[in-house]
């Protein structure tokens, strides 16, 4: 039987999305569709067939198709959600919450009608929440239905740690647990440069202050944006994410997993350590945590939970 390329479908179009489709071709994971609304559509097919003419230069073979149809994302292997609205400054990313359960429902409907098989990575915020609202409307197995933001928030972390000590972020590593929201918890712990233990390289007052600018990290682009949300550190690690699956990576990232007991927590969707390969999550990787740690998570577990019961009902 003949060997076939990977199929990847981005739903939303906007920058996020866009930049999304655009890096996971340029790595040539795959082919990839592009869907927004029908009144979208133009743009959609704009930016589908722009980013196309650049594959020669690129030197890639990956195609990129442009719709609002969602037959033409049928039998994908993977499904990033971005769709949905953004926040805007003096907003929470909480305060989006009504609109995009309400996009994430209808979303999932069709990419469960076209790609009853796939694994599903969702972006769109309050991202903990709209995970959840995925998993129950598409009665997928938890591990294909996978949320980010820990890489994010990661990827934040160590920008400002590599910048602090004039290294290269190759070589700092970090995680950050908890929801997306501004009481996530970067552990310090498990942080390091080249191996190094954090606490031996930066005083405990700058990690504070470092700290506290991962936690507010999205606020801080959306108030240098004006008008929409952070996109490019964004896409980079949806693309992470579609990789470690396609390519059956196992790589040990931050997401946002669906918890059934793993840190005393039930049916809850958060972020945490966990091994994202072949079978999307295919272990929550549990951290034993200080009486600290445990305080400062149970702070951002209760910001998810509220948020959740702000959910519209069924
Ligand atoms: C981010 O962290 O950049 C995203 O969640 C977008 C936002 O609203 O902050």
């Amino acid at each position: 039987m003949a060997i076939k390329r990977r199929k990847i479908s981005v739903i939303g179009s906007g920058f996020t999305g866009a930049t999304t489709a655009l890096m996971v071709a340029q790595k040539e994971l795959g082919d990839v569709v592009l869907l927004d609304i029908p009144n979208m559509e133009g743009p959609t097919k704009g930016k589908a067939l722009d980013m196309l003419e650049s594959t020669p230069v690129q030197g890639v073979d990956s195609t990129i198709t442009g719709t609002s149809s969602y037959e033409d994302t049928k039998d994908s292997d993977v499904v990033v959600i971005t769709a949905g609205i953004a926040r805007k400054p003096g907003m929470s990313r909480d305060d989006l919450v009504a609109t995009n359960a309400k996009i994430m429902k209808s979303v999932t409907k069709e990419v469960v009608k076209y790609s009853p098989n796939s694994y599903i990575i969702v972006l769109t915020n309050p991202a903990d929440a709209m995970t959840y609202t995925v998993y129950k409307e598409s009665g997928f197995p938890k591990n294909r239905v996978i949320g980010q933001s820990g890489v994010l928030d990661t990827a934040r972390f160590r920008t400002f740690v590599a910048q602090e000590l004039n290294v290269s972020v190759e070589d700092v590593t970090g995680f950050v647990l908890g929801g997306h929201g501004d009481d996530m918890v970067p552990l310090i712990r498990y942080s390091a440069a080249g191996g190094v233990p954090l606490t031996k390289l930066i005083a405990p007052e700058r990690i504070e202050e470092i700290v506290e600018r991962t936690r507010k990290g999205g606020g801080e682009i959306v108030g240098l944006l004006g008008n929409g949300s952070a996109y490019y550190a964004p896409a980079a690690s949806l693309t992470q994410m579609v990789e470690a699956i396609l390519k059956d990576k196992k790589r040990i990232i931050p997401t946002i997993a669906y918890l059934e007991g793993e840190y005393g927590q039930h049916d809850l969707y958060l972020g945490v350590p966990t091994i994202l390969g072949g079978d999307g999550i295919e272990k929550v990787i549990e951290l034993d945590l200080t009486e600290e740690e445990k305080a400062q998570l149970d702070k951002s577990v209760q910001s998810v939970r509220n948020v959740m019961a702000a959910l519209p009902a069924e």
